[in-house]
């Protein structure tokens, strides 16, 4: 077998129809209007919403956050660096400030007297929408207040004055808690007015996964442990703890990328195909599949001083705000099992860490080889396996491997490569996840949020590796250097099932020459 020949794959820009979105009159409350995410994700998500036209014409946020300022100040600090000066001008008006203390419990009743009068001031009947952007711990506390305020619950799906709760990640930080927090919200509103935002679930190449899986028939009949060997799904960063380390010290990498994103990943690969595109059927299917989901191999890792991209970096110990001994895993690798009939004995490899060689999120599906080879290959040589790959990060797109005659005399087989990328087949029009989420939530469509179902499954799975790794703290950490592909138990751990990681980067698509 010889080298790899990339064969881009012709794709038909597709123009379908714009998903209909009908939102009506909103304001959006963010509580942690101070915090980095309001900055860099919820603000230019409006933004954009704005210039496709998709933002409600009467359209208001109100920005909570502790430090005292006036609009115009909050405006100037949310302004994004890159903003388009006319797209600005028609959002910045809409942004109001208001500085309270949600340590006080008299803060509640006065945001929801700002709440009234941006509604008393514009008239008509407006949803309202409450986006958590703060610490974890008091998240309880916030539905309590906006309940014992008044502002929730009004529970009515129907109603045109709806109210809406998004809640940022970590949802809880075990099975217990997160159990409490979801009956104490509950509590006070519905389940549908819940929406536990999981980012990744709004990527174009995840959402891709439910299209390309149930609206093709030729890849259902091998979605099973008859043809697939393993699932490797990777979600490598090359950025470090940054200036994160408070929380980054309590959750580790297993609350912080598994619990979520990775196992959101797998339960859409995974789970069984529902009846319908709605909601309530996919996110059945969803906590389905995680219901049945063990892990039963485990390996954690914390980075060490190392050189990135040509640069010399330190150590997770050294890092500002981290403790000189501290037992954070930054990097995890996790063997699942999928216990139902169509996954029975594939394993799932889920790996994720900080520091890492590349920036890479991926899910890559790995085929068996056949079961026979007629063809005779050179000594030492093994034959590649078909190897389908949904790549997240850094490039949007598809790519399948698989084996074909090299041209010339005799068979000598190579692997080839088909490459879709969504930036290639349909231009730059993809859009941000916080975008597409912000907009379902305001049209009130929860498919894509986590229910509390699947929350609590998902703790399930890994509640039992956190409890045994904070328990026995790891003797050899740092156990790889930044800049590397993570530790060498994680290659262990994959080499038992007989196959290795891919390398980072391995997927990276390639554009056919102009
Ligand atoms: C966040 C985690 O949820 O996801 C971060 O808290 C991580 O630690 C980030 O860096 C990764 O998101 P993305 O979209 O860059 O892959």
């Amino acid at each position: 077998m010889t080298g790899t020949i990339a064969l881009p794959m012709q794709a038909e820009p597709l123009h379908g129809p714009q998903q209909a979105r009908r939102v009506g009159p909103c304001t959006m409350v963010i509580l942690g209007a101070g915090g980095d995410l309001t900055r860099r994700k919820l603000i230019p998500a409006l933004l954009h919403l704005l210039g496709d036209g998709l933002l409600p014409a009467d359209f208001a946020v109100l920005g909570v956050g502790r430090k005292p300022m006036e609009d115009a100040r909050f405006r100037e600090d949310q302004r994004p660096a890159d903003a388009d000066a006319a797209l600005w001008e028609q959002l910045a008006p809409r942004l109001r400030y208001f500085a309270a203390d949600l340590d006080v419990p008299d803060s509640f009743a006065a945001i929801a007297e700002r709440v009234e009068a941006i509604e008393a001031e514009r008239g008509g009947e407006r949803g309202r929408l409450f986006y958590l952007a703060l610490p974890p711990s008091v998240y309880a506390e916030a539905v309590e207040g906006l309940a014992r305020s008044g502002t929730l619950p009004r529970r009515d799906p129907g109603d045109p004055r709806w109210a809406r709760v998004i809640i940022e990640k970590p949802f809880g930080s075990s099975l217990a808690t997160a159990e409490a927090l979801n009956r104490m919200v509950k509590s006070h509103i519905g389940e549908h007015q819940v929406y536990r935002i999981d980012h990744y679930l709004g990527k174009e190449t995840v959402q891709n996964l439910l299209v390309f899986r149930f609206a093709n028939s030729i890849f259902e009949p091998v979605w099973n442990r008859h043809h697939i060997h393993h699932v490797q799904i990777t979600a490598a960063e090359t950025l470090g703890v940054e200036h994160r380390a408070r929380y980054y010290e309590e959750a580790g990498v297993v609350r912080d990328m598994f619990q979520n994103h990775l196992l959101s990943l797998l339960s859409l690969t995974a789970m069984e195909p529902p009846a319908t595109f709605r909601a309530e059927a996919v996110r059945d299917e969803k906590a389905k599949v995680l219901g049945a989901v063990r892990v039963d191999g485990a390996v954690r890792g914390q980075y060490g001083p190392g050189t990135l991209e040509g640069e010399q970096v330190p150590g997770y110990r050294e890092e500002e705000g981290v403790a000189t001994d501290s037992p954070v895993p930054t990097y995890a690798a996790l063997r699942c099992r999928v216990d139902n009939w169509r996954w029975d004995g594939v394993p799932f490899f889920l790996r994720s860490g900080k520091r890492l060689a590349g920036r890479d999120t991926e899910i890559a599906v790995q085929f068996h080889t056949p079961p026979h080879l007629m063809f005779p290959l050179e000594p030492g040589a093994r034959l590649s396996p078909s190897v389908l790959v949904f790549q997240v990060q850094p490039d949007e797109g598809l790519s399948l491997s698989f084996q074909l005659k090299q041209p010339g005399s005799g068979v000598q087989i190579s692997s080839a490569r088909m490459d879709f990328s969504y930036q290639e087949a349909f231009g730059g029009g993809q859009r941000d996840a916080y975008e597409t989420l912000l907009l379902d939530c305001m049209a009130g469509d929860p498919m894509l949020f986590l229910r509390s179902d699947a929350t609590e499954a998902a703790w399930r799975i890994v509640d039992p590796v956190i409890e045994r790794w904070e328990r026995e703290p790891p003797r050899d950490f740092p156990n790889y250097a930044a800049g590397s592909a993570g530790p060498a138990a994680a290659d262990q751990l994959i080499r038992e099932a007989g196959t290795t990681w891919r390398s980072l980067g391995a997927a990276r698509l390639r554009t056919p020459a102009p």
